[in-house]
């Protein structure tokens, strides 16, 4: 599969990764590498059509969030126009950079009329979202297809790497299952007028393996596992983590996302996240506090991570 992504990844992004990772290892900072969103398989090499999935990523920006008020530097890849921190309750994403330059003609009030109707702390957001920023504790970096998005991943595990048992990968985008290896996607639009329409879609390869064993075997790893029946999850969410090794796997049914969760770790603990009415905050918070504690005890060598 290298060949088909090696080269997908500009110069000045490699940079900017170098460098957001050795500022951070400078600081002895834990830094999570967060993936988030859909990724796209395009159908031809001049991408006219293309397949994608429903993930505007909601659980990653709001992962993003609460890890940095945990102190982490956040390596934020995702899909390009999908939800990113701090910014995911704008629906005008440059009314926060307006906002945030005090640019005069910022429409703040009408926007703090709306910030009673949804219920969040405007001027808290700012100021958070500032103090990441100053802090250096957030890069944004995206991708659109699922071969910009196994380069931008398999680039930046190597990357945090460096940062050994300070790192850890959170897998939170929905990544293609099926796709068009580049070597047999037709170069120009296909032609409707050819009939019927026929896809021979393959696998697409499974990365958590390699990013396990080879691209940054340190870091504390945490994966998804999405399914629409619930019978099926934990009993796949096993399977992934017998298979990879890694630290820990989230479970979540399609349906209940936003207000329940299985996690899943490599001692075999399962803990039950839900949100009711006494519970008023996102699921997101409960999960990264949880992790965190995690990602902690795997850093103090507990007998049970070996
Ligand atoms: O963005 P939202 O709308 O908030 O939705 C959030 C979510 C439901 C997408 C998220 O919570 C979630 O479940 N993400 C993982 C979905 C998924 O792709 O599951 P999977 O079983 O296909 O993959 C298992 C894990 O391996 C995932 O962590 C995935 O990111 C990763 N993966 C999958 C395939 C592949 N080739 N490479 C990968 O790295």
């Amino acid at each position: 599969m290298e060949h088909e992504y090696s080269g997908l990844l500009s110069q000045e992004t490699k940079e900017k990764i170098d460098n957001f990772v050795k500022f951070h290892k400078q600081n002895n900072t834990n830094v999570v590498l967060i993936t988030s969103g859909g990724t796209t398989v395009p159908l031809e090499h001049n991408t006219v059509r293309f397949i994608d999935n429903f993930s505007i990523g909601t659980r990653g920006s709001a992962s993003a969030e609460y890890f940095i008020q945990k102190s982490y530097a956040v390596l934020f890849v995702h899909r390009r126009r999908s939800l990113r921190p701090f910014e995911r309750k704008f629906h005008n994403v440059n009314l926060l950079k307006l906002i945030n330059k005090n640019e005069p003609n910022a429409p703040t009030e009408l926007f703090k009329v709306n910030q009673s109707l949804i219920n969040f702390n405007f001027d808290q957001l700012l100021e958070s979202h500032q103090d990441a920023v100053e802090k250096n504790l957030i890069l944004n970096v995206d991708f659109i297809t699922v071969f910009e998005y196994f380069a931008l991943l398999d680039y930046s595990c190597r990357a945090i790497s460096s940062l050994e048992k300070n790192a850890l990968v959170y897998l939170a985008a929905a990544v293609s299952d099926f796709y068009v290896p580049l070597n047999e996607m037709p170069e120009h639009k296909i032609q409707s007028s050819d009939g019927n329409l026929v896809l021979d879609l393959k696998p697409v390869p499974k990365m958590v393996g390699k990013l396990r064993s080879e691209w940054c075997p340190k870091a504390y790893v945490v994966t998804f596992k999405l399914e629409t029946d619930p019978s099926l999850l934990l009993t796949k969410a096993k399977k992934s983590i017998e298979k990879y090794q890694h630290n820990c796997v989230i479970g979540n049914i399609l349906e209940q996302r936003k207000n329940n969760v299985l996690i899943l770790e490599s001692n075999g603990k399962v803990t039950d996240i839900y949100l009711n009415e006494e519970k008023h905050c996102e699921i997101e918070e409960m999960i990264i506090d949880h992790l965190c504690t995690e990602h902690f005890l795997y850093k103090k060598n507990q007998p049970s991570y070996g």
